[in-house]
């Protein structure tokens, strides 16, 4: 039977196995900042905080399984009101399906709609599969930052990255 996928908004419901999903990709230690999930209740808590200020924030469903998110979060600062930061991420089994472009172009018209002009990202030099995802979708390179990650004793690059509500500058 094929599979079913769809992209939906956060919700309660979703706590639990989006909690799961996070920790399996840090895990892979190749693609986040954080190389395991927080402990269950802080996630719960900082999903509920995502709920409540109504952040762009969406999950993907495979067969009904949470599989993975996409979120744009604020940024400090009032002068920065109009900027998101961007996460996004899919269990393996999950990937090279059209998910996380589906993930992405929900939460970026849902960034928009939310009043953003900006949203930015960090990807990791060797993320070459969401790196192109990020340019088919409009997104600028603003400079490569050196020495950003350090996982088990190896030091990484990575790219600054941005899509502008009102087009490339
Ligand atoms: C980055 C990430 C979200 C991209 O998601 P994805 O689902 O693999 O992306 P898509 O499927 O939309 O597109 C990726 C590829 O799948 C292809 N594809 C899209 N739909 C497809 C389909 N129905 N069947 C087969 N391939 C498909 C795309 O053409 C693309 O191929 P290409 O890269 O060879 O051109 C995912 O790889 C991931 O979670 N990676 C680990 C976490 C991560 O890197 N997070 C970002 C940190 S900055």
């Amino acid at each position: 039977m094929p599979s079913t996928s769809l992209v939906v908004p956060l919700a309660e419901a979703h706590f639990h196995q989006l909690h799961a999903v996070l920790d399996e990709v840090a895990r892979e230690k190749r693609y986040l900042a954080m190389l395991q999930a927080p402990p269950r209740e802080q996630t719960f808590a900082f999903l509920r905080e995502s709920l409540s200020n109504r952040n762009p924030h969406v999950v993907a469903l495979l067969d009904g399984q949470v599989v993975g998110w996409c979120d744009v979060l604020p940024v400090f600062g009032e002068a920065r009101r109009h900027v998101g930061t961007l996460g996004i991420g899919l269990v393996r089994r999950a990937r090279h399906r059209g998910l996380g472009r589906a993930l992405l172009e929900a939460a970026i018209a849902g960034a928009w709609v939310k009043g953003l002009a900006r949203i930015e990202l960090t990807v990791r030099a060797d993320n070459h599969n969401a790196r192109e995802l990020y340019e088919r979708l409009g997104f600028q390179h603003e400079g490569r930052q050196y020495g950003t990650f350090q996982v088990d004793g190896e030091t990484f690059d990575s790219h600054a990255m941005a899509l502008l509500r009102d087009g490339p500058r």
